[in-house]
């Protein structure tokens, strides 16, 4: 596995071999199993696999959030290494946004909602690095986690407004045995957190229960949601929302394939997580 700082390194190694194949797996490392299911898909489908680690400043719209996200790099490197990565990007800050800085990517009405409602510029951050990834690798794949669904459709939507000639490929949600959606941030749980955290899956568990039985109206099944985490004393809740799975409009009638989100914050640990919902009998 080859690790590299600078651009140039990573164009050299990337077109060592032009006719290969590469899958990118963009993360901001402290990595996990859900990282690793994105990896491991990529070693499947691809002649080679790429990644890169890279805590994107422009997309944090707190600053204490920036320095506080947590970090492990050799170990970062050592998971990947294992997992059959080729090649790993890790820049610095001044390497990606070098003096003089200034061509950002903003998307309009798909990254308003949810996660753009209370972090502005965050969408803007991500699709600006990730298109920098993109030009950096010119990957043929490139591996995103449904546990950040905005995130992937926002991708997705820029890769097709754009014309990059690569494929977006959205990878299922890891779980812990108990529903609670890895993430960087669990580390951050305090123990009581921890325990009460499996209340968001539980929510969207029971939403989806309840469309399955036929529910339609998106007000009761938001308050299914609601319900579960209102058991947790800990948790504050920030949104709950049933929406279009291609424009995040928000729903009055859910139908089959619409995205349940939730967010809600445990302590100074905020989480996300959502669910497709699907009716097993078909609509
Ligand atoms: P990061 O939070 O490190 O996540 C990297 C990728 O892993 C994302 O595509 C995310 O959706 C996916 N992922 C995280 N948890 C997952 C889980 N439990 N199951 C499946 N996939 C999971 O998302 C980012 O970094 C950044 O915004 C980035 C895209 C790298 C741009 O800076």
């Amino acid at each position: 596995m080859q690790v590299f700082e600078s651009i140039e390194q990573i164009r050299r190694a990337r077109w060592a071999d032009p006719t290969a194949g590469w899958g990118l797996v963009p993360t901001m490392g402290f990595l996990h199993e859900g990282h690793m299911s994105l990896v491991a898909r990529a070693r499947e489908e691809n002649d080679r696999v790429a990644a890169s680690i890279f805590v994107n400043p422009v997309q944090f719209n707190d600053a204490a959030d920036l320095t506080s996200y947590p970090r492990d790099p050799e170990r970062d490197l050592a998971m990947l290494e294992a997992a059959g990565t080729d090649l790993v990007w890790t820049p610095e800050p001044a390497t990606v946004y070098p003096a003089g800085y200034q061509t950002y990517v903003d998307l309009e009405t798909i990254t308003r909602p949810l996660e753009g409602a209370g972090r502005s510029g965050h969408f803007r951050g991500v699709a600006t690095v990730v298109s920098k990834l993109f030009n950096v690798f010119e990957p043929r794949r490139a591996y995103f986690g449904q546990k950040d669904a905005q995130q992937a459709l926002t991708i997705q939507r820029m890769v097709a407004d754009l014309n990059f000639n690569l494929t977006v490929e959205v990878c299922e949600t890891v779980r812990e045995p108990d529903g609670l959606a890895l993430s960087s941030r669990n580390a951050k749980l305090s123990p009581e957190a921890r325990v009460q955290a499996p209340c968001l899956y539980a929510g969207l568990a029971s939403a989806n229960a309840a469309f399955a039985n036929g529910e339609r109206d998106t007000q009761v099944l938001c308050s299914r949601v609601r319900d579960e985490v209102a058991a947790s004393v800990i948790a504050e809740l920030e949104y709950v929302s049933v929406a279009h799975p291609e424009t995040l409009e928000e729903l009055d009638v859910a139908i089959d394939g619409a995205l349940v989100s939730v967010a809600a914050a445990f302590g100074d640990v905020r989480l996300i997580d959502n669910v497709v919902l699907r009716d097993p009998g078909g609509g």
